[in-house]
């Protein structure tokens, strides 16, 4: 089988690469470097056995190029970054929009049959997870927070009919889709793209809403994603990790390996055929924690994580996996575990090269209006 997979040599697509190579497949790659991922990063892992493209998957020659005699395209390939990306819309647009738009107008234009499109969405998508109210038990949506619910209420969201406090539950794949972002809404068309198309012309596709993903290999020199690394390359510089809000904010970790593991199974089956899929662990983790649990198994224990009572415009309070529908179609199960995960991260960043731009972007956050203080 000839797999291509774009973004191949970024955080997730080089272990997915690595994964295909082990099972003999012959695997192409497309990655334009992009400067911010990869800027003081080694020099990214590639498989002497890969047929390697540097180039964009915004240039339809090089496109040409690399889907010929593919059967099967894992779009790893995207502009990567929530806070980043209400600053530079169009190229989110751009890249993650147009990028897919190619893909799929070339996918068209070919005769060889695909065997499958996999697509790497994300949790982003959702806006705010889902919430039960605990006055009637019912399940809940809200807008994203302002900063006038945040001045009235607190951090933690409050039923807008009722004014009570909402528990954070897992959300399932049916829930509207509510993120406002500029990445959300590009990572929602890359969707809808792929399985409007997919439907009308029979390709078999599959869509990964991934949840946060960690593990090695993710860039400690980009501020712009990966909360886990942005941590890490703080702690690296002696410096202390900065949390927004109160830091009992909630996120839902998936190993990169667990990742791997899902994208391998939705390959594999066919009745995973024109659906979509949370690929998550399922497990809220409040980031203060993950904050100090990264200080202290990197041994930093003098530095103490700073939570910062500030609100990103835009950020989410909670969401969680529901992963049901993984585990029931793909039999999905995520296999490392929290602490394991977190273990071979610390590991990895010891020996990996990191340059913390935090204060970077948080200027350009500041420069844009999008921080505010409470
Ligand atoms: N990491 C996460 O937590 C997470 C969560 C949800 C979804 N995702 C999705 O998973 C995919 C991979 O993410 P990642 O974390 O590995 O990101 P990454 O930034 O490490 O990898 C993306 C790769 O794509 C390449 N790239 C970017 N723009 C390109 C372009 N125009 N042409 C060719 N190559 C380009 C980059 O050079 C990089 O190597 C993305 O689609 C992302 O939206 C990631």
């Amino acid at each position: 089988m000839n797999i291509l997979v774009t973004g191949g040599l970024g955080f997730i697509g080089s272990f997915v690469v690595e994964k295909l190579l082990e099972r003999g497949y012959a695997v192409t790659i497309i990655d334009n470097l992009a400067p911010q991922v990869h800027r003081s990063s080694h020099q990214p892992l590639t498989p002497a056995n890969v047929k390697l493209l540097i180039g964009d998957i915004r240039d339809r020659g090089m496109m040409e190029q690399a889907l010929t005699g593919v059967d099967v395209v894992i779009h790893c390939a995207a502009a990567v970054g929530v806070a980043q990306s209400l600053y530079q819309p169009y190229h989110y647009i751009d890249v993650n929009v147009a990028g897919t738009a190619l893909l799929l107008e070339l996918l068209l234009q070919r005769k060889q049959k695909l065997h499958k499109l996999i697509l790497l969405s994300s949790m982003t998508e959702y806006g705010e997870g889902l919430y039960l109210r605990p006055s009637d038990d019912s399940l809940i949506r809200i807008e994203i927070r302002d900063s006038h619910h945040i001045q009235k209420h607190g951090w933690e969201p409050v039923c807008p009919y009722t004014g009570e406090l909402i528990t954070p539950v897992p959300i399932p794949e049916d829930a509207e889709l509510l993120g406002k972002n500029i990445y959300a809404l590009s990572k929602r068309y890359q969707e809808e793209l792929t399985l409007s198309l997919a439907q009308l012309y029979a390709i078999p596709a599959v869509c990964l809403r991934l949840f946060n993903v960690y593990g090695p290999r993710q860039s400690l020199s980009n501020p712009y994603t990966g909360v886990l690394a942005i941590f890490l390359s703080r702690l690296l510089a002696e410096q202390p990790p900065i949390v927004f809000e109160d830091g009992n904010q909630t996120r839902d970790f998936v190993s990169v390996h667990d990742v791997c593991r899902a994208i391998l199974l939705a390959l594999d089956n066919p009745k995973a055929d024109g659906q979509v899929f949370n690929i998550g662990s399922g497990e809220p983790r409040r980031i203060i924690e993950c904050a100090t649990t990264l200080t202290h198994l990197l041994g930093k224990d003098a530095i103490e994580p700073l939570a910062n009572g500030e609100f990103r415009k835009g950020d989410i309070r909670h969401c969680t996996a529901d992963i049901r529908k993984a585990q029931r179609v793909l039999n999905y199960q995520p296999q490392i575990t929290w602490y394991d995960g977190l273990q071979e991260l610390v590991q990895w960043a010891k020996t990996a090269s990191s340059t913390d731009y935090f204060a970077q972007a948080d200027a350009e956050l500041r420069q844009h209006g999008l921080i505010q203080k409470f």
